[in-house]
């Protein structure tokens, strides 16, 4: 049968990767969760000290240790940097709130968007992340930009930290997901932007099951077409 390329992009805590694994697992598609890798890098870099301005270092510490996945015997997904599981590490505050400047360092991106693509190469994708459908993927046969209300994503992400253990304040949550957002659209090399091919859904208010119909019922019909 046919495979295809989803590509799934939108603000933080839009709903992609709860959305895209559900998509890849029915679909018996491969899953990658592009924030991951940046994150995984943000850990890598706050670990050694580096700066927006160690491009070079941070590139090369990368090299030493590579980002990878895993399962757990759970069936989690895991994370690797080398052969460190940064799996829950990398959704401490201190990653998050230090993950737009690294992504927004042009080498680094060209270096993690390159393992991207190679791991497209191997069948078919659900790809989450900003610029999936702009730079990543631009061929994805079906690319989502799925957005929400700042009020709404913040109250997932605090239910989300919650359920992790991560104590958080509510409206600081709602603060830094503004300024995310902010950052990730207007930062010079691919910014968080709807891809002109994109069907844009907006999940406010919509249960998780209904994203994952529209999505699966696009995709289908795409898988059927040939
Ligand atoms: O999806 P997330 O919140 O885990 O992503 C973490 C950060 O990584 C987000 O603030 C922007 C960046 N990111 C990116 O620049 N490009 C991607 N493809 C995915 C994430």
């Amino acid at each position: 049968m046919k495979e295809i390329q989803i590509a799934i992009d939108g603000p933080a805590s839009s709903g992609k990767s709860t959305v895209a694994k559900i998509v890849a697992k029915d679909l018996g598609y491969i899953y990658l969760d592009t924030g991951a890798m940046y994150r995984a890098a943000t850990y890598l870099a706050l670990k050694h000290q580096l700066t927006a301005e160690d491009s070079r270092e941070i590139i090369e510490l990368l090299e030493e240790h590579p980002i990878g996945f895993g399962r757990s015997e759970a069936g989690e997904q895991l994370v690797f940097v080398g052969d460190v599981d940064v799996t829950h590490a990398i959704r401490e505050n201190e990653v998050t709130n230090n993950v737009s400047w690294l992504a927004a360092i042009a080498e680094v991106r060209e270096q993690l968007v390159a393992l991207q693509q190679r791991i497209a190469g191997q069948g078919g994708i659900v790809m989450d992340g900003r610029d999936i459908g702009t730079v990543v993927l631009p061929e994805a046969q079906l690319k989502i930009f799925l957005i929400a209300s700042v009020e709404e994503r913040a109250q997932r992400r605090y239910k989300e930290n919650l359920s992790k253990g991560i104590e958080t304040d509510f409206e600081t949550l709602k603060k830094e997901i503004a300024e995310r957002d902010y950052k990730d659209s207007h930062r010079a090399v691919s910014p968080l932007k709807a891809a002109a091919d994109s069907l844009t859904f907006d999940t406010t208010g919509v249960g998780i099951e209904e994203v994952v119909a529209f999505i699966e019922n696009k995709a289908k019909a795409l898988i059927e077409e040939g």
